[in-house]
């Protein structure tokens, strides 16, 4: 469906849970979140009636976030109940990887086509810093999972920190030599628990640019600009939501773990999806695409209007 400024809104972003196996510095508290009663995260019916309402108003791909989603109880028919819908197109996932040795072959039995994976570090010690409890050969053997059950292309996203893992931009552009791999940069958004860290740890895109001089430009891809090394498989992407934004361009809607819907990530209106008929939840999907932001508060350096934490949002 097209929204009031001419975009096409055909991509989907649901949030199965709230809830992760890691704690990562500018996503999640360190002590974690409360376990919320099961009733207040949408059930697997109603993600299955939330995604057959979206078909008929022209979503065509549905990628599944969390938190976590593989620590979603139900994930697999949250899965086949999806990529069984008429008019979805195309199921991907987001995931930090840790439980995909678990269920790489069922996801890929289930429908889905692809995983990205959340990877900030190659380092085992500063894997464990910033995911403060995760450890790097748990993530590594699921990128590996992943990749002998045939997914591909694979995409690994790594949020950029100053400071922290900006040392790290070659070694992950390694990862693309041989393999059809492609690394993508993202800015440190400033939202939830990174909303208030020194400017320091937020590099601008360019950052990758500066720290690789030999990358050719290799198009867009998505929300994307992509390079490539010379000679190189794979490519290595910059996502900058904070220093050049794509609003433009968006074509996408998120669905939050306890069944909001957020037309911009980071705007504060949430529409609610929970309790309606199908013929309810189409007519308020259209509503909402037609009242979707043209773009977002961190234009101009300003916070996210958000208050939500991106463990809640599912990036
Ligand atoms: P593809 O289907 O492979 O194109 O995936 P994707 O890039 O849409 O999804 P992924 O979950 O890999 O998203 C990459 C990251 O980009 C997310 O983790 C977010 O942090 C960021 N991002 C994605 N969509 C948006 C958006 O609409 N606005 C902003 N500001 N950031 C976004
Ligand atoms: N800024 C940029 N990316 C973020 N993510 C989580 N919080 C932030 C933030 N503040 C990313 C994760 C993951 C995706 C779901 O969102 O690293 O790739
Ligand atoms: Fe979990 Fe992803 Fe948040 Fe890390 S960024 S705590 S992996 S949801």
């Amino acid at each position: 469906m097209i929204d009031s400024f001419g975009r096409n809104i055909t991509y989907m972003r649901i949030s199965v849970t709230d809830l992760c196996n890691l704690r990562c510095l500018y996503c999640m508290p360190e002590s974690g979140i409360e376990k919320r009663p099961h009733r207040d995260i949408i059930s697997v019916e109603e993600i299955g009636a939330i995604a057959r309402a979206a078909a008929k108003c022209g979503i065509k791909k549905i990628r599944l976030t969390g938190g976590e989603p593989l620590v979603r109880r139900g994930i697999i028919d949250i899965c086949r109940l999806i990529s069984a819908t008429d008019g979805i197109e195309e199921l991907c996932i987001t995931t930090n990887g840790i439980l995909l040795p678990k269920y790489a072959e069922q996801l890929r039995d289930a429908g889905v086509m692809r995983i990205n994976f959340s990877l900030d570090t190659l380092d085992p010690d500063r894997y464990r810093q910033i995911s403060r409890i995760g450890s790097l050969s748990d993530a590594l053997a699921g990128l590996d999972a992943a990749i002998e059950m045939g997914f591909s292309p694979i995409k690994i996203n790594a949020v950029l920190i100053g400071g922290v893992n900006d040392d790290e931009i070659g070694r992950f552009a390694e990862l693309t030599r041989d393999r059809d791999i492609h690394v993508r940069y993202i800015e440190l958004m400033p939202m939830g628990d990174s909303a208030d860290w020194s400017s320091e740890h937020y590099l601008p895109g360019t950052a990758v640019l500066d720290a690789l001089p030999a990358l050719e430009p290799a198009g867009v891809e998505g929300v994307a600009q992509r390079y490539r090394l010379p000679g190189y498989k794979g490519t290595v992407g910059i996502i900058t939501p904070v220093s050049s934004h794509f609003c433009g361009q968006c074509n996408r809607i998120r669905v939050t773990a306890d069944g909001k819907l957020k037309t911009c990530l980071h705007s504060a209106p949430e529409t609610n999806l929970r309790g309606l008929s199908e013929e309810e939840l189409e007519d308020t999907l259209r509503a909402a695409i037609l009242a979707k932001p043209w773009t977002h508060s961190l234009d101009g350096g300003a916070f996210s209007e958000t208050a939500r934490n991106m463990n809640e949002i599912g990036g």
